[in-house]
C-alpha cells in the first residue's frame, strides 16, 4: 500500500465508494477534498484543482456561493422540516413548483418533488404505470430506453440505464424495460453513413423494436437530450424529430431526462430545446439547486395529472412520496438558485462562452490520442483511441482513461473517465473565458503525458 494519510487510512477502513474498483482502491486510497471556492476545489494538502466536472455534472454555480448558504441557513432557522404528505404544504415547495412551471420547456400542470435523479426517473416509471392503469390500458407498461443511457441506479432507474456495469451481477434490467440503439455517430454509424441516414436507421430500428414488443404493451420512451455518463453523446442531426414521429405513431409518452442538461448546460434553459426534443414530462435534479442540497423533480403534464388524480380518487390515496419530497431547506435553496440563474443571465452567459469551449474541444480532436472530441454548450467528451484511423478502442483493462485522469489531477484538473475511455468535461456554468483556456491547457498537458505513457507501454498502433 502507498503511504496514505491518516484521513485516507480512515477512509479505506470505513467507506464503500460508489463507482470505484473497491479492490484496487485499497492500494490507491482517496483524493480527499476539503473546500471549494468558485470553480476550484482544494484537497487536504492545499492543492488547487479546477473542478472540470462540476462535481458530478451538478455544481453549476460553483462553490462557496454565500447567497445559497444564506438561503439554506435562513430557511433552517425558520422551518427546518415540513412535508407534503396528506395534503400538508409549505411556502418553499409551492414557490419552487411555480417557478419550475414558468420556465419548463413544455406545458406543466403539477410538480412532484424527490431527492435525486434516480428517484425522479423511478417516479416517472411508476407514474406511467399508474396512469395507464387509470386509463384502462393495463398492458401498456414497457419503457423504451437506449443503450448507453444513464438514468440512475435505483432498481427501475438502473434498468433504464443502458450500461453494462449497472446491470452485471445486479440482476438487472427488470422486466418491462427495453433498450434501443445509441445515437453515437462516431461509434455506431456504418461506413459512409451520414448523420441524417444514421438517425433514420435508428428511428427505423426503434419502430421495429416497438412492433416486436407489441405497441399495445409499450408505454413510454425516455432520453437524455445529450447523453452524459454514457460518453457525452450528442445526437445526430434530425434524430429527435425522427424518433418523436415513431413514438407519436404508437402513442408513447415522451420523458426527457434533463438531470444533466437542464438549467442552462447546453446554452438554453433546457437541453430538449437545443436538440429539438418535445417531451411530455421532464425529470430534473442536480443544477436545480446547484447541488447545494439534494433535490429533484418530475414535471407532470395535465393529461398525466388528471389520470393520477382520478386513479388516486378511486384507490383513496396517491401512494407514492418520499419523506424528503420537497424538503423546505432544499426547496428554498433551489428557489434561490433559479433566481440567480435569471438575475445573472447565466443561460445567456453559457451561450456566449460555449463557442470558446467547443473550439478548444475541436482542437483536442486533432490530438494523436483522441479519436473524437465532441460536445454542446458547456459539456464535452474526449474519446481516446489506440488507432485514430480505424477508431480502435483501448482494451478497458489497460486503464488509459484512469491514467489520463491521474495526469489531469497532477496538472490541477478534475475530469472523469467514462466507459470507452471518454474523458468528460462539465465545468461550473460560472467559469470565465480565461478559466476555460486554463482548463484546456491543463487537459492538453494531461493528454500529452498520457500519450507518452501509452507509447512507452506499446499501446498505440504505430
Ligand atoms: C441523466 C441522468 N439521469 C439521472 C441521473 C441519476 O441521478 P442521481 O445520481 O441523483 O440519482 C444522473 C446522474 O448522473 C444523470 O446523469
Amino acid at each position: 500500500m502507498n503511504v496514505l494519510s491518516n484521513l485516507a487510512v480512515r477512509d479505506v477502513e470505513t467507506l464503500v465508494h460508489p463507482y470505484t474498483n473497491l479492490a484496487a482502491f485499497r492500494d490507491t486510497g482517496p483524493l480527499v477534498i476539503e473546500r471549494g471556492k468558485g470553480i476550484h476545489v482544494y484537497d487536504t494538502e492545499g492543492r488547487e484543482y479546477i473542478e472540470g466536472m462540476s462535481g458530478l455534472w451538478c455544481t453549476s454555480l460553483g462553490y462557496g456561493n454565500e447567497e445559497l448558504v444564506e438561503a439554506a441557513a435562513s430557511q433552517m432557522r425558520k422551518l427546518s422540516f415540513a412535508h407534503l404528505f396528506n395534503g400538508r404544504s409549505h411556502d418553499p415547495a409551492i414557490e419552487l413548483a411555480e417557478k419550475l412551471k414558468e420556465i419548463a420547456p413544455v406545458p406543466v400542470s403539477k410538480v412532484f418533488f424527490c431527492n435525486s435523479g434516480s428517484e425522479a426517473n423511478d417516479t416517472q416509471m411508476k407514474l406511467v404505470w399508474y396512469m395507464n392503469n387509470g386509463l384502462g390500458r393495463p398492458k401498456k407498461k414497457k419503457i423504451v430506453s437506449r443503450q448507453r443511457a444513464y438514468h440512475g441506479v435505483t432498481i427501475a432507474a438502473a434498468s433504464l440505464t443502458g450500461l453494462a456495469a449497472n446491470h452485471t451481477d445486479f440482476d438487472l434490467p427488470i422486466a418491462g424495460v427495453v433498450h434501443t440503439g445509441c445515437p453515437h455517430h462516431y461509434r455506431y454509424a456504418a461506413d459512409g453513413e451520414s448523420e441524417e441516414e444514421f438517425a433514420t436507421r435508428l428511428a427505423r430500428e426503434l419502430e421495429e423494436l416497438i412492433l416486436r414488443e407489441d405497441p399495445d404493451t409499450v408505454a413510454a420512451f425516455i432520453a437524455e437530450p445529450v447523453m452524459g455518463a454514457g460518453g457525452v453523446i450528442v445526437p445526430p442531426a434530425g434524430y429527435f424529430e425522427k424518433i418523436m414521429k415513431v413514438c407519436a405513431k404508437y402513442d408513447l409518452l415522451m420523458i426527457a431526462d434533463e438531470v444533466i442538461c437542464g438549467f442552462g448546460r447546453l446554452g438554453r434553459m433546457f437541453g430538449s430545446e437545443v436538440v429539438g426534443f418535445r417531451p411530455d414530462t421532464v425529470s430534473v435534479a442536480k443544477a436545480l439547486s446547484s447541488a447545494y442540497l439534494p433535490i429533484a423533480a418530475v414535471l407532470v403534464p395535465e393529461r398525466m395529472y388528471q389520470a393520477l388524480a382520478a386513479e388516486s380518487g378511486k384507490i383513496g390515496t396517491f401512494g407514492h412520496g418520499f419523506t424528503y419530497s420537497g424538503h423546505p431547506v432544499a426547496a428554498a435553496v433551489a428557489v434561490k438558485t433559479l433566481e440567480i440563474y435569471a438575475r445573472d443571465g447565466i443561460v445567456a452567459k453559457v451561450a456566449a462562452i460555449a463557442p470558446q469551449f467547443q473550439q478548444w474541444l475541436r482542437r483536442l480532436g486533432e490530438h494523436p490520442l483522441v479519436g473524437e472530441a465532441r460536445g454542446l454548450g458547456l459539456v464535452g467528451g474526449v474519446e481516446m483511441v489506440a488507432d485514430k484511423r480505424t477508431k480502435r478502442a483501448f482494451d478497458p483493462k489497460q486503464g488509459v482513461g484512469a491514467r489520463c485522469v491521474a495526469f489531469a489531477q497532477a496538472e490541477g484538473l478534475i475530469v472523469r473517465s467514462l466507459a470507452g475511455d471518454t474523458l468528460s468535461l462539465c465545468p461550473p456554468l460560472v467559469i470565465s473565458p480565461p478559466q476555460i483556456d486554463e482548463l484546456f491547457e491543463r487537459l492538453t498537458r494531461a493528454l500529452d503525458r498520457t500519450l507518452d505513457w501509452a507509447k512507452g507501454q506499446g499501446l498505440l498502433v504505430a
